[in-house]
């Protein structure tokens, strides 16, 4: 057969075939990093040319990721469209990651919807991890700590906390009551969310908090406008496509955005009004004296207008993460009543019933604690960390991992990996105790994961435990939460930067003795 006449094809339609599947062969090649000898790459499963596993993810990737990890191992590759993403687990695995390996992985990736996060200023969502942020975070961490664990000279309350909980937690006791008076159940989230909010308002605020504005209870009732699009794996963050077409959900998060940030630009605005230095009470006025000061000194290492935002980062963090663990153990509790009995016991014998729990009696309180660890690690209603992304290239467990790759963490697989827990889908109180029963085990709570850890580490952990300790302690004391006999409590988790259970309108509270 002559060469020139091959089948159906010329020999030119052949050449330039070939020369086409070269041509791309070594685009793809040279797009590739260069892995230097000795090393791999991560392992990963096949993906599908264009797509990658966006398909295999589907509604639950951390379910889907802990699985593929079982197969893969700790440190593991997928692929999101074109963008490869490195997956860890495992909790000695993201230790070395985030703690001894921090300074490689504390960058943020550059993703689609971070830029519409604050308009692209949170300190939190935004891909800057170098100086700037790095004063940022300690700024807002300095004037968190000053006003909420720091103790208040005006009060007789241990810290602003304590006094801020206790207040709303009492509101929140009357509001309960009347609901019951009334229409005899309630929808727990939606009563917790105010109370929480009006705590990180007042100590963000302090009087100037617009308490039961409207469209401060519509904002914060709505969170899940916000989560469920900033949540790890979201694909129009990794398929640009999907910005341009019809997108509610996408159209609810940026409306969402949009009015949160209106909301606290007004009453930032408003508080600026009597500002005075020399009278600083709460965290915004702690920012706007930095700012003055720092404009004083000839300027600080952060930009101005990138101070008094932080505020957005703090309340935005405060308010919807604190609901959620609430929530969440109201449903365990109400699905456990032997384990609220316990629970109620234990203030009982610590606490009484003549006085308030206070955040001095948490040291006394193990089942208690052991409880809110528990529900943490149970529900881990955050599933990944937000996005991290190395910040120069660096290896783990011998792989290779090439500067600013997307890596999602799963705190979900460490706080359901059967090595650590034994039985991690038992809700058990009392694994995270002693053998005795008296006091936490500290090892093995150290081992539940949900505030990320290293540089990055959620700056309002502290603040968060002990707000959750005290709003239960205050009203579990007072009342019993059930649901009526035989209704159905759903739990499975739905998706999201921080997961919800399926609203329950049904639940009951009923008044454990008079309050005096
Ligand atoms: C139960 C409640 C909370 C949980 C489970 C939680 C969890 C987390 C997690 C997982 C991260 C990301 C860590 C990472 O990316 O590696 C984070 C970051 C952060 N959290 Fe929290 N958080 C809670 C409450 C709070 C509160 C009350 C505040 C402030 C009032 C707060 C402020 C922040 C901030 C500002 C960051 C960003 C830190 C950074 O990027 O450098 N969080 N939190």
């Amino acid at each position: 057969m002559a060469l020139s006449q091959l089948g159906p094809f010329s020999a030119t339609e052949l050449l330039l075939a070939s020369a086409i599947f070269c041509l791309v062969f070594w685009v793809v090649r040279a797009w590739q990093p260069r892995i230097p000898k000795g090393l791999r790459s991560p392992p990963g499963p096949w993906g599908w040319p264009l797509l990658g596993h966006v398909l295999t993810l589907g509604k639950n990737p951390h379910l889907v990721l802990s699985r593929l990890s079982q197969r893969y191992g700790d440190v593991m590759q997928i692929r999101i469209g074109s963008t490869p993403v490195l997956v860890l687990s495992g909790l000695d695995t993201i230790r070395q990651a985030l703690v001894r390996q921090g300074d490689d992985f504390k960058g943020r990736p550059d993703l689609y919807s971070s830029t519409l996060v604050f308009d692209g200023q949170s300190m939190t969502f935004n891909p800057d991890s170098g100086p700037v942020w790095a004063a940022r975070r300690r700024l807002a961490q300095n004037a968190l700590n000053a006003f909420s664990t720091a103790s208040d000279p005006a009060s007789p309350s241990s810290c602003y906390l304590e006094e801020h909980v206790s207040k709303e937690a009492e509101a929140l006791l009357t509001r309960l009551q009347a609901l019951m008076a009334g229409a005899g159940c309630f929808d727990p989230y939606i009563q917790v969310v105010e109370s929480v909010a009006n705590v990180i308002g007042a100590m963000c605020f302090g009087r100037h908090f617009p308490q039961s504005s409207e469209e401060m209870l519509s904002l914060v009732k709505n969170s899940h406008e916000f989560v469920e699009t900033a949540s790890s794996g979201n694909p129009v963050d990794f398929f640009p496509i999907l910005r341009y077409l019809p997108n509610p959900t996408l159209q609810r998060f940026k409306t969402f955005n949009q009015r949160f940030l209106r909301f606290l630009q007004k009453t930032v605005q408003e508080h600026y009004q009597d500002f005075d230095k020399n009278s600083v009470q709460d965290i915004t006025g702690a920012l706007f004296k930095h700012r003055e000061n720092s404009s004083r000194a000839g300027g600080g290492i952060i930009p101005q207008e990138r101070i008094v935002n932080l505020i957005n980062d703090i309340f935005g963090a405060g308010f919807d993460t604190i609901t959620t663990a609430i929530s969440w153990s109201l449903m365990y509790l109400v699905t456990n009543p032997k384990i609220q009995k316990k629970i109620q016991e234990e203030l009982d014998t610590v606490v009484g019933r003549a006085r308030r729990p206070r955040l001095s009696d948490r040291p006394q309180l193990p089942y208690m604690e052991a409880f809110i660890l528990e529900t943490f690690r149970h529900s881990s209603f955050l599933p990944f960390t937000i996005p991290h992304s190395t910040v120069r290239d660096t290896t783990l467990n011998g792989f290779y991992i090439p500067k600013e790759r997307c890596v999602f963490i799963n705190q979900w697989q460490v706080n359901h990996d059967e090595r650590l827990w034994g039985d991690p889908f038992e809700f058990r109180p009392e694994r995270l105790l002693t053998a005795n029963g008296t006091a936490i085990n500290r090892t093995l709570s150290e081992k539940v994961m949900l505030f990320g850890m290293g540089k990055r580490r959620c700056i309002g952990e502290v603040l968060a435990k002990w707000e959750v300790f005290l709003f239960l302690a205050i009203l579990l004391q007072q009342l019993e939460f059930s649901v009526p006999p035989g209704m159905k409590v759903d739990l499975t988790p739905i998706y999201g930067l921080t997961m919800k259970h399926a609203r329950c309108e049904h639940v009951q509270a009923r008044l454990r003795f008079p309050i005096k």
